[in-house]
């Protein structure tokens, strides 16, 4: 069976990631979603709701499994049997710090990682941006599934 790994923070997910999940999912037998918890970085949601809004808009993938992860992304991959890291490359600036991870971790266990384009309408699209722009009132809804809209709406104070 072929495996692969999309990871990241996810906080929330975004129309971007979506893409890179659903096109992976086409390349592979089991796509695992792998939300990476980072202790030094409060994120504005939890960790079960980020899996939760995953497990929801990934739901017609009959083979995206969700799991969170505290440790290093090469352990979650060793304890799985994945050889395979899927990234989507916004732009050229992604580049050079995920060259950096994909040699770490190359480095570390043999792990590959592939790079997929992002999609060009979602290539400025981050999760801080759509949280920064959320929480000042604009308009996020191309941006983000339903679900993770409304959850953006309730989660975040009223501002203006
Ligand atoms: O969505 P993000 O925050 O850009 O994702 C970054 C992430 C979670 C993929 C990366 O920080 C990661 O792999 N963290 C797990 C810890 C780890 O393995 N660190 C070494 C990377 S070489």
């Amino acid at each position: 069976m072929r495996r692969a790994v999309c990871p990241g923070s996810f906080d929330p997910i975004t129309n971007g990631h979506l893409d890179i999940i659903a096109r992976a999912a086409k390349l592979y037998d089991e796509v695992y979603v792998a939300v990476m918890i980072n202790q030094a970085k409060k994120g504005l949601f939890t960790v079960e709701e980020r899996i939760d809004l995953i497990r929801s808009v990934t739901a017609d993938y009959g083979n995206v499994r969700v799991e969170s992860f505290h440790g290093l992304l090469v352990d979650f991959c060793k304890q799985r049997d994945i050889p395979a890291i899927v990234k989507g490359l916004r732009a050229v600036s992604d580049f050079d710090y995920e060259l950096q991870m994909a040699q770490m971790n190359n480095g570390l266990s043999g792990v590959e990682t592939l790079f997929v384009p992002t999609n060009p309408a979602y290539s400025f699209l981050s999760s801080s941006l759509v949280k920064e722009v959320a929480a000042w009132g604009g308009d996020v809804s191309h941006l983000v599934p339903p679900l993770v809209l409304e959850a953006l709406t309730s989660k975040l104070p009223k501002r203006g």
